[in-house]
């Protein structure tokens, strides 16, 4: 039996004080049985949000991390400090790094072992784009993204994989409860091929316009186990309602 798990992708938003709002609502609604439950601010916010989230029923994520553990490289932050930090998970392998950093599978599985190594739970992230569906390709795309990212590694056990085609991501067009379960069996049974992966308690994200609208029906779906969520994770009431969906029987 997989945990649901309801992951909050805050991006590049939010002010100290539009956090401590945000949280304070989190908080007090979030103690939810059934689900567990994830908020991934921005690297500047996360002491503060563990702060607020150390007696609730939260845990703080990073967006990414370095694959590299210490040493002069500007602007980078090493997955052992997030650790130090009380941070556990992070999200690797997001739509918008591989986009606008040019983040190879080869950079996504170095992040992952580096985090492994720091004890951190990693959410890897993966999908296709439009033209990719369109041509037929999706499965081909993201099985090799799985390949690339989890081939050769060890201590697997608390990977969660977040199926987010990239179509999806901010535009409103969610993949229907069926495009997305298609998806989704299709990647377990990538992760069955994989050494190291236990793909029947490996949890299987969605992400892509995730909305109060569409939730349940997604996680209604028996290989989708939450959602990874990013504009409607900032507005709690709908976080809140996303979350409660997710621990519906
Ligand atoms: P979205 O973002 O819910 O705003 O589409 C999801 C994500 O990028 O993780």
């Amino acid at each position: 039996m997989r945990q649901a798990l309801v992951v909050g992708n805050w991006k590049m938003h939010g002010s100290r004080a539009s956090v401590d709002d945000l949280l304070s609502d989190l908080v007090q609604g979030s103690r939810i049985p059934g689900t567990e439950v994830v908020v991934c601010p921005a690297y500047v916010h996360l002491a503060q949000v563990q702060a607020a989230c150390i007696s609730a029923s939260i845990s703080v994520g990073a967006q990414d991390c370095s694959h590299l553990q210490s040493g002069a490289f500007t602007g980078e932050v090493a997955p052992l400090m997030l650790s130090d930090l009380g941070c556990r998970w992070v999200i690797l392998g997001h739509s918008e790094r591989r986009q606008y950093h040019d983040e190879s599978d080869e950079i996504v599985a170095a992040k992952l072992s580096a985090a492994l190594d720091a004890g951190l739970q990693p959410i890897v992230c993966v999908g296709e784009t439009r033209e990719q569906r369109e041509a037929g390709s999706a499965e081909i795309v993201v099985g090799a993204q799985l390949q690339g990212a989890l081939t050769g590694q060890t201590n697997l056990e608390t990977l969660v994989v977040a199926y987010e085609p990239v179509w999806a991501i901010g535009t409103g067009l969610t993949a229907t409860p069926k495009q997305a379960q298609e998806m989704h069996a299709f990647i377990r049974t990538c992760l069955q091929q994989i050494a190291g992966v236990d793909a029947s308690a490996t949890r299987v994200l969605y992400g892509g316009s995730v909305k109060v609208n569409n939730a349940a029906q997604l996680f209604a779906q028996p290989d989708i186990d939450g959602a990874l969520v990013g504009g409607a994770a900032l507005i709690a009431e709908d976080f809140l309602t996303i979350i409660n969906a997710a621990s519906a029987p």
